[in-house]
């Protein structure tokens, strides 16, 4: 960790697509990654493949979602993707539970066994607060479905820093669901703690038009310098 690392927003990447997790780790601004069925299944690859491909390429959290439905099994499946991955890397991993009253039960009994949580599918800062009540180590608020509906996601990045703040409340926020590259800086300039971004968005954040403009014609002119 460098000297300012732990006063900055955390980028996690939000992508199971396991090149675009290599390239963008090797940029070296990645804190962590996060995972869902769909992304998944975007890859056409086993879920098994991806589990241990990610954990060696990116030593930070990794978020695995569960996709049981009542609690009981949740922590079992929990337990399960734990064992799947390799001794050396269970620590990183972190278990994606869905926000509802079955979720709260499971979160609540892995926090006791010390097994790390990301609360999934938030959209209402009520939630947020239920989720990191049960011992969340991290919530996932979706901003883009929200907008998507006509509701101001950021609205509810807003509450949920406003609350975590008030009661010094040590869980995570991951704002996700991101779909653009002023969805970052909205997050940041909040005070979220994580972004969790889609690669096509890292990618926006790094270009400008008149870097590559300015690049352009710095060579160009070094051409024209004596020799
Ligand atoms: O991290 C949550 C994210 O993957 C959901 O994004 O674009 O499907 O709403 P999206």
């Amino acid at each position: 960790m460098t000297w300012n690392e732990a006063y900055i927003m955390k980028i996690f990447i939000d992508t199971a697509d396991l090149n675009e997790i290599k390239e963008i780790a090797s940029w070296g601004i990645l804190d962590g990654v996060t995972t869902n069925p769909t992304l998944v299944a975007k890859t056409g690859k086993s879920f098994n493949e991806i589990i241990d491909e990610i954990f060696k390429l990116v030593d930070e959290p990794i978020s695995l979602e569960v996709l049981s439905e009542n609690a009981e099994d949740m922590v079992k499946e929990a337990k399960e993707l734990v064992k799947k991955v390799q001794e050396k890397y269970q620590k990183n991993v972190v278990i994606k539970i869905p926000m509802n009253s079955e979720g709260l039960k499971a979160v609540k009994k892995l926090s006791k066994e010390k097994i790390r949580t990301n609360v999934t599918l938030i959209f209402s800062a009520n939630q947020a607060l239920l989720a990191a009540k049960a011992g969340a180590t991290y919530i996932s608020p979706f901003i883009g479905r929200l907008d998507d509906i006509g509701q101001d996601g950021m609205q509810i990045i807003e509450e949920i820093t406003e609350i975590f703040y008030n009661y010094d409340i040590k869980t995570e926020l991951i704002v996700a669901s991101i779909r653009h590259p002023i969805h970052v800086i909205d997050a940041a300039r909040l005070g979220a703690d994580i972004a969790t971004i889609p690669p096509e968005v890292i990618r926006k954040m790094v270009k400008h038009s008149l870097t590559d403009k300015g690049m352009q014609s710095f060579l160009s002119d070094w051409k024209k310098v004596k020799k």
